[in-house]
């Protein structure tokens, strides 16, 4: 019998209507069982300061708490002039320091990202992909979840209406469980 597992989601959008946190709430309601899908969000998180390093902000040591605690991590970012956005490069420097501490390594991950554009957030994903080798996290090849035209695939309410998109959200949730239950098990 398999222990259940964490997935912690992070969306890369503040914003209130986020495509990007309405894939991550679709998401949770399509993790297979014996997995569960808890997002945090970076609202509330300052800029990085090396000063301060010494004692982060409250939201970043709840930040970094959640990642240790969780098994496997969820990336879901918008693009940004053909990059991830500067609040989740902010989060994930936090969470990198200080030097010798940073919350991130060894953990499975998976990113996904929804956009307005034809792309589907195909450029951030790479960019973000590139950071989260220097992090030390073991980011899942495939299956790739690149959300395009999102305004088409959800309604006024953020509620998914796209039944391709949400089979697709299905099968890579499945295959990032599978992903980190191979991870544990070496
Ligand atoms: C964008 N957007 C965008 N879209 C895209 O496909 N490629 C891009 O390079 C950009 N660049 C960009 C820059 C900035 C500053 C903003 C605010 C927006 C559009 C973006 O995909 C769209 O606003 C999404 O809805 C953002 O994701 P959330 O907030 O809905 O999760």
């Amino acid at each position: 019998m398999n222990s259940p597992l964490t997935i912690l989601g992070i969306p890369g959008s503040l914003r209130k209507d986020s495509f990007n946190h309405a894939a991550l709430r679709a998401a949770q309601k399509l993790v297979p069982e014996g997995a569960t899908l808890e997002i945090f969000e970076l609202n509330g998180i300052p800029p990085y300061n090396q000063d301060e390093e010494g004692q982060p902000p409250e939201r970043v040591v709840q930040l970094k708490s959640k990642v240790r605690a969780a098994d496997a991590l969820l990336f879901a970012t918008p693009e940004y002039n053909y990059s991830f956005p500067g609040v989740l490069k902010n989060a994930i420097d936090w969470g990198s320091r200080p030097y010798g501490d940073s919350a991130w390594g060894g953990k499975p991950g998976a990113i996904m990202g929804a956009s307005r554009g034809m792309f589907g957030t195909s450029r951030a994903q790479y960019h973000l992909r590139q950071v989260l080798v220097t992090l030390d996290i073991y980011t899942m090849n495939k299956p790739e979840v690149m959300i395009a035209s999102a305004d088409d695939r959800f309604d006024e309410q953020g509620n998914l209406t796209d039944e391709s998109t949400r089979q697709h959200i299905r099968k890579f949730v499945e295959a990032l469980v599978d992903w980190t239950r191979r991870l544990q098990t070496r």
